[in-house]
């Protein structure tokens, strides 16, 4: 399996939620907004605006109805929303979202931490939100977690991750992001993983999104380019963790991605000063620069020229 790079790619951001969600301080809707437009003036396409969860689970997302309300959409971007059950549904459906995520693991006590349901469960559940999309035209991307390491269990086994991969494409999932929530997965595992996906659903359905903690994640994009998938999602700079994964702490960093990628002659449409610029929105947001190479990378060389 060594097939050519590809002339160009399919970005997700999933800095608004993803990069987000594991923040203490609460970052006010306005800055939240402005990131979020910044993006889509970078050239964006897609991406994770909020989640319709509980509150008292992840309080960051809080305000995605607000930010739903406030946000200028434009024509041709998906604006993505979690939703995990019924009652997100219906934060999704009374403010206009068409564009959501479903989301379960490979490994049954992550989805315990996160979604307090067994894999069971959480798959009911979103059989019920896929059907209410279906009837309402929206496109759904499904989130597969811990497909490579659990942060409680350990490895997981491809055949595992198969198998709960096998029940979401069986609901008609758009699009399945393949996850390594704790950014432990090394790139002979995303080869054998993705050869095994690619035997039971079309490469152009997967996408893969890797969290970089311990700096693997631009060779696992590597390895997932090789191996024939062409849609990744980066967290502008290197926002991220998920709270019900301890240390999963920095989604590969957006700039990152972008900037391997165009030294590859591989095209997103996406510019990587302007991702640079809403970075620093959240930046200032947080009082604090954000973790990605190329941002600090940018600024060093930025407050050296000045
Ligand atoms: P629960 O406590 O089991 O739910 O939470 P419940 O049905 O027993 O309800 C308890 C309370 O929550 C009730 O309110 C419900 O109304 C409320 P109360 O009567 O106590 O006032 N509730 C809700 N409120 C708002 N929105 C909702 C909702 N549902 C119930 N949708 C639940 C179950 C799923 C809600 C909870 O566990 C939860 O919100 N979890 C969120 C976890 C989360 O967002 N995790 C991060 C996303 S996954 C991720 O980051 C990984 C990813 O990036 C990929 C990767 O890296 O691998 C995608
Ligand atoms: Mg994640």
């Amino acid at each position: 399996m060594n097939r050519e790079y590809p002339a160009n790619l399919l970005l997700t951001e999933v800095g608004p939620r993803d990069g987000l969600q594991n923040e203490k301080g609460q970052v006010p809707t306005a800055q939240k907004v402005a990131f979020i437009e910044k993006l889509v003036e970078a050239g964006v396409t897609r991406l994770e605006a909020g989640s319709f969860v509980s509150p008292k689970w992840v309080p960051q997302m809080a305000d995605t109805a607000e930010i739903f309300q406030k946000l200028k959409r434009k024509e041709g971007v998906k604006y993505i929303a979690l939703v995990p059950n019924r009652k997100g549904m219906e934060g999704a459906l009374a403010n206009q979202v068409t564009d959501i995520a479903v989301f379960t693991a490979a490994s049954e006590t992550f989805t315990k931490r996160n979604i307090n349901a067994t894999i069971e469960e959480s798959l009911i559940n979103i059989q019920e939100v896929v059907q209410v999309a279906r009837q309402n035209n929206m496109w759904v991307r499904g989130y597969l977690s811990t497909c490579f390491v659990c942060p409680y269990e350990g490895k997981i086994a491809p055949s595992q991750v198969l198998k709960v991969a096998k029940r979401l494409l069986a609901m008609g999932v758009d699009e399945l992001s393949i996850g390594d929530t704790i950014g432990a997965a090394t790139p002979n595992q995303v080869t054998d993983l993705v050869s095994l996906l690619g035997q039971e659903a079309p490469l152009d359905l997967l996408a893969l999104h890797f969290h970089d903690t311990r700096g693997t994640a631009l060779a696992n994009v590597l390895a997932g380019m090789q191996a024939g998938v062409r849609k990744f999602d980066g967290s502008a700079g290197g926002l991220g963790g998920c709270p019900y994964a301890p240390g999963a702490s920095g989604n590969l960093a957006t700039e990152d991605l972008l900037y391997m990628l165009e030294g590859m002659g591989i095209q997103t449409g996406i510019d990587l000063q302007k991702v640079v610029e809403a970075s620093q929105i959240i930046a200032q947001a947080l009082g604090r620069t954000l973790p990605g190479r190329y941002l600090q990378a940018h600024l060093a060389q930025a407050s050296r020229n000045s």
